[in-house]
């Protein structure tokens, strides 16, 4: 088993580390936030993430993961040092590589003896070649490295279970040496017959930013359903699970709903479109999706406006679910974000709640009234709105939601609810692409 540096402790970092000293491996997971770094050896992980904190809590017991703000010393010790830290999107859609360079740059200048470098983040297809050229020249010839792309393919909130029963990895390189090398990292997973892709460096980077683009148009064109089935008496339920018995199609990612955020799709679509135009090739089908996208956040509003009958202003609205999908507690690019800046204009008075994101969004909108549960959200309300598929949404009991509001008027932004239950029980109400179900 090998010794490794996994460089950035954000949830692809750490829950690498964690899954590669599982493995076997000798880790250290290191990152220049010192305050970061202490709480985490503190036994704190920074954001939510089922099963994070058993695995590392399990590995660190071993003494097989540890963490570090050293990084020079750390590279130095490691066989293979992984690039995880943050490519945050620039101006125009191209990703913002700061972060990288600087990791290249500790990496050059720690090169004692030969090391594989492989990269996790996501970069445009490309950047193992600038890594390389940014470690060759602050190496001075010291030492033999050899560059990997190996692209992670974790979702927040399943991001564990992703990683230790993977459905592929995707190695891209040009070295037999470092191959084998990188095997050894994976061993288990190589035991146990999971798919293998092994490519070059290009092929590899490309993976990446196909399969974020692809689930986003599959995701855009289901929305685009739904606003059909909106209009001409389908339910997109129907529709959707007759198109998933077909299995060229599936049924994963074919849920409708607020549109799709996170720190991937939106950062990953847009960068995938200006790297191919800056090589002179146009993607109208990801620029398509994210226009469609945009537009279904938009529509959320258009929609609930609607559904109040253009009276919005100075109204009590209840908004469950704050994070951009369930299970993490993360709110970037959530679609939550724009309805909060739109009731915010209306000058309503908005009770939300979210059983992990309240306080990730109190940071961007300090003055909604974060509440601790469903039933204090929904008190005295006008209306409701439901944003995230958290279980606890699905399960809630809408007779007793519906006496604690004002009004009975709820909007379901997820179709996580029973059309008819809400029907029978005397709400006014809406969801994305089931305006017939009754
Ligand atoms: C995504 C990919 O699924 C991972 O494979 C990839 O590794 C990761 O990006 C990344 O590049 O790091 P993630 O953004 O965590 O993972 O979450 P997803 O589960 O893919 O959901 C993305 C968005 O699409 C969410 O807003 C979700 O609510 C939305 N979505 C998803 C739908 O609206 N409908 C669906 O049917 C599925």
């Amino acid at each position: 088993m090998k010794k490794i540096t996994i460089i950035g402790t954000g949830y692809v970092g750490l829950v690498s580390g964690a899954g590669l000293a599982d493995f076997g491996n000798e880790v250290v997971c290191v990152d220049i936030n010192k305050e970061k770094v202490s709480q985490i050896e503190d036994g704190i992980i920074p954001f939510y993430e089922p099963g994070l904190n058993e695995l590392v809590a399990r590995n660190v017991e071993t003494g097989r993961l540890s963490f570090s703000t050293n990084i020079g010393e750390s590279v130095q010790e490691s066989e293979a040092v992984f690039i995880a830290v943050w490519t945050p999107m620039g101006n125009d859609g191209e990703a913002d590589l700061s972060a990288v360079e600087d990791a290249g740059r500790v990496i050059g200048q720690n090169l004692t003896d030969y090391k594989v470098v492989a990269t996790k983040s996501t970069v445009p297809i490309g950047t193992g070649e600038f890594i390389r050229s940014i470690i060759r020249e602050n190496s001075k010839g010291r030492a033999e490295f050899d560059i990997i792309s190996n692209p992670e393919f974790l979702r927040e909130g399943a991001a564990v279970s992703d990683f230790m029963i993977p459905n592929r990895v995707v190695i891209g390189t040009d070295s037999e040496r470092a191959l084998a090398l990188i095997k050894e990292v994976y061993r288990p997973l190589f035991i146990n017959e999971t798919p293998m892709v092994i490519t070059n460096i290009q092929t590899a980077e490309t993976i990446k930013y196909a399969s974020n683009a692809f689930l986003a148009v599959k995701i855009s064109y289901v929305n685009e359903l739904a606003n059909l089935c909106d209009e001409n008496g389908a339910d997109i339920h129907t529709v959707t699970r007759a198109m998933a018995l077909d299995g060229r199609i599936s049924s994963k990612f074919l849920h409708p709903g607020p549109g799709y955020g996170g720190s991937c799709f939106p950062k990953d679509t847009k960068a995938l479109v200006h790297q191919a135009k800056e090589r002179g090739v146009n993607l109208e089908v990801v620029k398509a999706a994210i226009r469609a996208n945009e537009f279904q956040k938009s529509r959320v509003t258009e929609k609930l406006e609607r559904l109040m009958k253009n009276d919005l202003d100075n109204k009590t609205i209840a908004v469950l679910g704050l994070a951009f999908k369930a299970n993490t507690d993360d709110v970037r690019e959530s679609p939550v974000i724009p309805l909060l800046t739109f009731l915010a204009e209306k000058g309503c008075n908005v009770r939300a709640y979210d059983p992990k994101a309240n306080k990730n969004m109190a940071k961007l909108f300090p003055d909604v009234n974060y509440c601790s549960s469903i039933e204090e959200a929904v008190k005295g309300v006008d209306a409701a709105v439901v944003m995230t598929e958290w279980h606890e949404f699905r399960g809630m009991d809408l007779a007793r939601v519906g006496e604690l509001m004002n009004e009975k008027v709820l909007f379901d932004a997820r179709n996580l609810l029973s059309p008819n239950e809400l029907n029978r029980i005397g709400f006014r109400f809406e969801n994305i692409g089931r305006s017939s179900v009754r």
